[in-house]
């Protein structure tokens, strides 16, 4: 229930939107096996995808962001946020950050604004973010859009992540409410590693590898992953982060409707769901259609199977991320009833 004049705040992040946005431009396994060393077989089955969506040149971060953004702010009935988050690890330029430009682009000059940055698992650190700071009492609407272009940073020549990843966006909309309202979003638990920060990564473009002094190299330019070694991070880390939220919140495997992981790679989600003991149906999935997104593949994974109606209200929803830092997150909700508002779209066929 909304807070009122009277008690005391509601100071619980509630959400209240949702939507999704890819850009159109659908590229096939077919497609990259035409320039790369490889095929559709080798992909589907080591993936799971089988298509996703690429920006095209002069498309930027901002601009899927932005289309997420308003599509989110419609569904949760056109009230103005207060606060805008985006959460990327490809922003428009590294000064100034994403998240203003957006917020104007949106009409919501004056909003506070800010980027969090945590790879893939930007999307759960965003939203404890803004749950802190509905809790603090700082922020009564947040807009948090989880937005990636890794097509601008992945070598279209690197065969190993070019078939991997694509471009997108998600946004939710959280409000100031209270704990036992379906929508309610806790039990964080958070976690990184940045010992492995080697694992992930893209060398120049940052105050270690300083392009005024050497000019970097294509490789030190471009996304890099070392993929088997992530893969095994992957399973471990999200099981390991899945278990301790169940556990804060006191809920069994059998409690959880639906899993909404990154979506990293159709064997990581499968082998997570096994460890956890959840059968794999109850695994949100769109890999298939959109590749790995980035921080905007749990939104956009959600977007869709509340588009498809696998996704209901009352449906309780554990939602688990892993990506480069090593960082890692997850937590709980209730999917609430949007039904006043426009639903999200369905983004693939
Ligand atoms: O979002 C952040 C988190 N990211 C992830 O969680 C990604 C985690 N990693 C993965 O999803 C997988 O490791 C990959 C999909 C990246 C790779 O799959 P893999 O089963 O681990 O393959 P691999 O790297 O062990 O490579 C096996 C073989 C190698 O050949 P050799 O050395 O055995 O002769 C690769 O060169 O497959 C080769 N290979 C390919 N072959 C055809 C690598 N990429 C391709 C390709 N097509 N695209």
């Amino acid at each position: 229930m909304p807070s009122d004049t009277f008690g005391p705040p509601a100071r619980t992040a509630v959400l209240c939107g949702l939507a999704g946005w890819v850009p159109p431009r659908v590229v096939t396994n077919d497609e990259l096996a035409d320039r790369l060393d490889t095929d559709d077989t080798w992909i589907r089955t080591r993936t799971g995808i089988r298509s996703r969506h690429l920006a095209d040149p002069g498309q930027a971060t901002s601009d899927l962001a932005v289309e997420a953004g308003r599509r989110a702010l419609r569904s949760a009935g056109g009230e103005p946020a207060d606060t805008v988050i985006v959460t990327t690890t490809t922003p428009d330029r590294p000064c100034p950050a994403t998240a203003p430009v957006v917020a104007a682009r949106l009409g919501l000059t004056g909003a506070a604004a800010f980027d969090v940055g945590a790879v893939c698992t930007g999307f759960v650190y965003g939203l404890a973010t803004a749950a802190g700071l509905i809790a603090a009492g700082v922020a009564r609407r947040v807009l948090l859009i989880g937005a990636d272009t890794y097509s601008g940073i992945v070598d279209p020549l690197d065969r190993a992540n070019a078939i991997i990843f694509g471009d997108g966006a998600g946004a939710v909309v959280l409000r100031a409410g209270d704990a036992d309202e379906p929508g309610a979003v806790g039990h964080f638990d958070l976690g990184s590693d940045g010992a492995h920060e080697d694992l992930i990564t893209v060398e120049a473009g940052g105050s270690r590898q300083r392009s005024t002094t050497v000019e970097p190299t294509h490789a030190q330019r471009h996304f890099a992953m070392r993929g088997k070694e992530v893969y095994r991070h992957a399973v471990t880390r999200m099981a390991a982060s899945a278990r301790a939220t169940l556990e804060h919140a006191g809920w069994k495997t059998d409690d959880v409707d639906h899993f909404v992981p990154h979506q990293a790679n159709l064997r990581i989600l499968h082998s997570v769901a096994d460890d956890l003991g959840l059968p794999r149906e109850r695994c949100v999935v769109n890999v298939d259609t959109v590749g790995n997104t980035g921080a905007a593949s749990i939104p956009l994974a959600l977007a869709d199977a509340v588009a498809r109606r696998r996704v209901r209200p009352g449906d309780r929803l554990l939602i688990t991320a892993f990506g480069g830092g090593l960082t890692w997150g997850s937590c709980l909700t209730t999917w609430p009833d949007l039904a006043d508002h426009p639903q999200p779209e369905r983004t693939t066929p």
